[in-house]
């Protein structure tokens, strides 16, 4: 295999001697070498270090001209593979209907779920792959995808067989999450125990058998799965050795975080609407809290108290929420700048929440999420940055010259 070097980085950030999560103050730590190379052989990165120790060994070299270079993004919280765009209700909340209104009347995840019905796998496959480049590209170095646009045991099989494809395809490592309790089915409105009964007794046995999904998920939240629902359907999964990350507190604080700290729940996501307590229950537990500024930004609703959470010391992670519905962008340069203008987030913070801390959510933290002899070459090259202040700060600019994957430019 081919060695290659850059050479000439200005500034190389998150390089870790510990794949541990960074909590507190030490969020805002990003180690970072300036007037650096840095070498790839095999898909793995095999070297870094100042210039001035730059081995003479003769490989490809390619000049960063005093640009930066940081580890790729990790998305620990996807919903990438959908039938089509809603941008009809996106029309419709900028007349004034609120994402719940739109919900109540068919829409929302039933809208997607109707769509995804009528959608060949195939294509579902070639759209979703799609997406997944367009995704590398700008910068996201591992990933995580949810179904849950089926809701019917057949649908989410579908669902999660195109998510194995894409896993099988990907030169990104890929974790998979069923989630059938995203939405009621139209056909269970009036008789919504059913559907829970239905998840538990056909669905999470046969998807557990079908071994289609590295963990599950919920959406705990009034009007969809109460904290009781959510509860038994945590515990149905536990029982089939399937792990749970959960949507929780996205509108309402219902007690989800104190029944997932009680049921060992990897990871708390949203968190948009968080009382004190919440927080306290939360610092207190072993769950990550992840914040998905995008869904806040073109919901207009809260965004995740994320300095509170930091100072608590809550391993906080940041993820795109990439759907549809709530988050129709999968940019995390974008949920980067987000995270500072919104969340009073330093860069630094923002930089370890995607990388390091997403990581560890995914529990690919000896793969990927930082700079390390021995993890997958997958790194983001910005030559027009001479700092990585520079990509939050550009907002609204394609500040990402180039990305490698397994070493090789994506
Ligand atoms: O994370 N809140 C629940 N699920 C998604 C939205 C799904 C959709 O609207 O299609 C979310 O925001
Ligand atoms: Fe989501």
């Amino acid at each position: 295999m081919t060695k290659t070097r850059l050479v000439n980085i200005g500034s190389l950030y998150g390089i870790t001697t510990s794949n541990a999560v960074k909590l507190g103050g030490s969020l805002a730590k990003v180690d970072c070498l300036t007037e650096a190379y840095l070498e790839f052989e095999d898909g793995k990165i095999s070297g870094f270090g100042p210039m001035t120790d730059k081995p003479n060994t003769v490989c490809k070299e390619h000049d960063i001209e005093g640009g930066i270079v940081y580890p790729s993004y990790v998305d620990c919280h996807t919903h990438l593979v959908f039938a089509a765009n809603r941008e009809d209700e996106f029309v419709d909340r900028i007349k004034g209907l609120s994402y719940q209104e739109i919900a109540n009347r068919g829409g929302g995840i039933l809208n997607s779920a109707n769509k995804l019905g009528s959608m060949s796998e195939d294509q579902l496959f070639d759209e979703a792959l799609e997406r997944l480049h367009q995704l590398i590209k700008m910068g996201t170095g591992a990933i995580e995808i949810k179904s849950g646009y089926g809701l019917s045991l057949d649908a989410e099989l579908k669902m999660l067989r195109v998510i194995k494809r894409i896993k099988a395809v990907s030169p990104i490592p890929v974790k998979s999450t069923f989630l059938g309790a995203h939405a009621y089915p139209l056909e269970y409105q009036d008789r919504k125990n059913e559907y829970i009964d239905h998840i538990i007794s056909d669905m999470l046995p046969a998807i557990a058998e079908s071994g289609l999904a590295d963990y599950i998920d919920a959406f705990c939240e009034e009007g969809y799965f109460s904290t009781e629902e959510t509860e038994r359907i945590v515990q149905a999964a536990a029982e089939h050795g399937l792990p749970a990350r959960l949507h929780v507190n996205q509108f309402t604080s219902t007690g989800g975080v104190e029944m997932s700290a009680r049921n060992n729940v990897i990871s708390v996501e949203h968190l948009e609407v968080m009382t004190e307590e919440d927080i306290e229950v939360l610092a207190r537990s072993n769950m990550f809290g992840v914040a998905l500024p995008a869904c806040s930004f073109f919901l207009q609703i809260p965004y995740t108290p994320a300095r509170k959470l930091i100072e608590a010391n809550v391993p906080f992670v940041l993820a795109s929420d990439f759907n549809p519905g709530s988050s129709p962008t999968g940019n995390l340069s974008f949920v980067m700048s987000l995270a500072c203008i919104y969340m009073k987030l330093l860069p630094e913070e923002a930089l370890n929440a995607l990388t390091i801390n997403a990581a560890n959510a995914l529990g690919l933290a000896d793969e990927v999420g930082s700079i390390a002899v021995g993890k997958r070459a997958n790194v983001v090259v910005s030559k027009q940055a001479k700092s990585l202040n520079s990509i939050p700060y550009r907002f609204g600019d394609d500040l990402i010259d180039r990305v490698y994957v397994n070493g090789v430019v994506a």
